[in-house]
Formats: structure tokens, sequence, C-alpha cells
């Protein structure tokens, strides 16, 4: 399924992402199927994810942790 999709993405750091991985895929797969990471830039992920926060019901700290997600994938690709 969507994991698939989105199994490039590993943890960069010692900061484990599955939890930033877990919650994109909880949160923003109910509407629409979850966009792979690097089809954005991290800049247009924040835009994003501020105009998806209300659909989606984030509060800061969840879009933070999916934004972290998001971004450590992206630079993975060395899309920026
Ligand atoms: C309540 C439903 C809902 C949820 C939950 C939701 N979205 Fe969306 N999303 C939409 C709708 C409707 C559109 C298309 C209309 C629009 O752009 O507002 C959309 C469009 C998008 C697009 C395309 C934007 C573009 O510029 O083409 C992306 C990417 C996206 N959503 C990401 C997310 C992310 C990331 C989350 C989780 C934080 C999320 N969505 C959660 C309803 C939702």
């Amino acid at each position: 399924m969507i994991m698939l999709l989105l199994s490039g993405c590993k943890s960069v750091n010692d900061t484990p992402l599955i939890d930033g991985e877990e919650l994109y895929l909880e949160r923003c797969s109910t509407c629409h199927s979850a966009t792979p990471p690097e089809n954005y830039t991290k800049q247009e992920w924040l835009g994003i994810l501020e105009s998806m926060q209300v659909h989606a019901d984030l509060d800061k700290e969840d879009l933070e942790i999916i934004y972290r997600y998001l971004s450590s994938c992206v630079d993975q690709n060395g899309t920026n």
C-alpha cells in the first residue's frame, strides 16, 4: 500500500521518523491519497501543511512532526 511509496524515507539522524510517517499517513490520507514527500520542496510542503492544517485538525506540534518527516525525505532525495 502507501507504505511502499514512502519506504525510502528513513531516519537520518538519531531522531526516529516513524511517528512522523505514521502521523502523516493517518492524518493526510483520509480525503485524498498521501502525496509522496518528494513531490514537493520543503518550502512547498510548509505552505501545503499550513493550508491543510484545518482540514487535518493538526495542532502546532503535529504540523511540526509531519513537516520534519517530509523534509527529511526531501533532503534524502536531494530535491532541496
Ligand atoms: C478533510 C479533508 C482533507 C484532509 C484531512 C487533508 N486534505 Fe489535503 N486536500 C484536501 C482537498 C479538498 C484538497 C484539494 C482542494 C484544495 O487545494 O484545497 C487537498 C489538496 C491537497 C494537496 C494538493 C495541493 C496543491 O497545491 O495541489 C496536497 C499536497 C495535500 N492536500 C496535502 C495534505 C496533507 C499533507 C494533509 C495532512 C496534513 C492533508 N492534505 C489532509 C482535503 C484534505
